[in-house]
């Protein structure tokens, strides 16, 4: 699927999103960088967006992209990023404590297992350390019926003439509306060996930050 969207996935996401999607990762790139870190770990990085802006916002990090999709990659290497690597989030290919945060943007909704990526995410994560998701959530009861009918019925159509894969984003309106949000996200943190997690939503809930540490 995400080959299918990957030459145009960017632009996409600006259109889609009203540009909206540039505040967000601005927002949680200065998150991460009130914890200084050192090595950045950016899960399911796609077009490396979101690395790119980590990166320029953490100027002392060494970030690396992983994502199992080769096409997005290939759109990331033109943003010449550190490093790249082709790896699944469920069996991540680096070391045990090997990186002092851990980011997911849009990415752990995609995934066949939660409960394993975030495994895999503490795992790779130092003590101490944090991970860090950003994904798409639904917003609160007076704006959430103009949500629906937007991602529903306008956003498919609109995606679907702007990438040629309309299926792709009928499945990202359902996968928003199965995705964990608030407290039930924090629940699979805690399962997964994080502690002290926060919530931090976005643009009336359409998107939520999630932070939380390494036990
Ligand atoms: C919606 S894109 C998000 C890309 C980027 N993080 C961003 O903020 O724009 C989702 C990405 O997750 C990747 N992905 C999905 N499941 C994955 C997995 N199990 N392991 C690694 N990457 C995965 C896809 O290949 C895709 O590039």
């Amino acid at each position: 699927m995400f080959t299918g969207v990957a030459p145009r996935y960017d632009l996409a996401n600006q259109i889609l999103s009203f540009g909206l999607d540039r505040i967000w990762r601005k927002r949680v790139c200065e998150q991460v960088a009130l914890w200084k870190p050192k090595q950045i770990l950016d899960v399911a990085t796609g077009s490396g967006v979101l690395a790119h802006e980590l990166e320029k916002t953490n100027p002392g990090a060494t970030v690396t992209g992983a994502d199992f999709c080769a096409a997005m990659l290939k759109v990331a290497q033109k943003r010449s990023l550190t490093r790249l690597v082709v790896a699944d989030g469920l069996m991540l290919p680096f070391a045990d404590a090997a990186f002092d945060v851990v980011t997911v943007a849009f990415g752990l909704r995609n995934m066949a297992s939660l409960e394993r990526a975030l495994a895999e995410s503490a795992r790779v994560l130092r003590p101490g350390g944090h991970v860090l998701i950003l994904d798409f959530s639904l917003p609160t009861a007076p704006l959430l019926p103009a949500y629906r009918l937007y991602l529903h019925f306008m956003l498919p159509r609109v995606a679907g003439w702007l990438t040629g894969q309309a299926d792709a984003y009928k499945y990202l309106a359902d996968s928003i509306e199965r995705f964990p949000r608030g407290q039930a996200m924090i629940a699979l943190l805690g399962q997964a060996g994080f502690r002290d997690g926060a919530v931090r939503p976005f643009s009336g809930g359409i998107v939520t930050a999630y932070w939380a540490e390494r036990r």
